[in-house]
Formats: C-alpha cells, sequence, structure tokens
C-alpha cells in the first residue's frame, strides 16, 4: 500500500514537471500557437509563460479558473498590469467553456 501511494507521488511530480508543452520544441510550440489569432496577450504568453514549466494552453483550463491562476503567475513571469490584462483576455477568450 506504501508503494502505491509513493508511485502516485512520483506520477503526480513528473506530470507536474512534464506539464504543458516543453518551450524548447519549438516544432510543437507554433503548432499549438497557431491556432491562436495573433494578440497582445498570445505574444506576452508565448514570451513569459514557459519559463518554469510547459506552455498551459488556454484550452486546458476553464475560463472561470483563468483570472485565480493569473493572479498568481502574474507576479511570477513580472507581467505589468496591461501585459496582465493582455494575457488574461487571451487565456479566457480561448479557455474551456465547461
Ligand atoms: C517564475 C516561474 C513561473 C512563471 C514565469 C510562470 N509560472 Fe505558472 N506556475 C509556476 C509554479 C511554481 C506553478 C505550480 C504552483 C502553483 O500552481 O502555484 C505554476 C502553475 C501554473 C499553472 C497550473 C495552476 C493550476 O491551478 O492549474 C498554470 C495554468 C500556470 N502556471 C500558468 C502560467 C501562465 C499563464 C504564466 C504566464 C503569465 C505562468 N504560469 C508563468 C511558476 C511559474
Amino acid at each position: 500500500m506504501k508503494t502505491l501511494i509513493q508511485l502516485c507521488l512520483i506520477a503526480v511530480v513528473l506530470y507536474g514537471c512534464a506539464g504543458g508543452i516543453n518551450p524548447k520544441d519549438t516544432a510543437a510550440v507554433e503548432a499549438a500557437f497557431s491556432k491562436y489569432e495573433e494578440s497582445d496577450g498570445k505574444a506576452i504568453f508565448k514570451e513569459k509563460c514557459a519559463r518554469c514549466h510547459g506552455y498551459r494552453l488556454p484550452e486546458t483550463r476553464t475560463t472561470e479558473k483563468w483570472p485565480k491562476i493569473i493572479d498568481r503567475m502574474a507576479p511570477k513571469a513580472k507581467l505589468t498590469d496591461d501585459q496582465k490584462s493582455a494575457v488574461l483576455a487571451f487565456v479566457t477568450k480561448h479557455g474551456k467553456t465547461s
């Protein structure tokens, strides 16, 4: 039982680190981002949001969840208020609706 719990923990940690699109995989990044029209929010997201983890794309979270997440991530990514609003607009526009 204990081993099972440990295995689960390891899986969660690995999944957490690998979560999102690896920014070094340029082909995957371009493919993933080509579906969104160009906007300031998209450009800022692309530039700032994969420094610590892979890209967590807008459609991987609900539009309801994004504002709280962006509140947490904006200081980490050192976004200005304008950049923060632009990124929030981008992710909520393409976020999951349910
Ligand atoms: C300085 C490092 C850093 C930067 C830059 C950063 N993040 Fe994060 N992010 C983290 C850490 C650490 C976690 C895990 C802890 C947490 O959830 O607060 C995380 C978690 C997340 C999650 C999962 C949270 C959840 O509740 O589902 C999302 C989505 C996310 N970040 C999006 C972003 C976006 C969008 C940006 C760009 C505005 C960004 N991150 C920039 C460090 C960073």
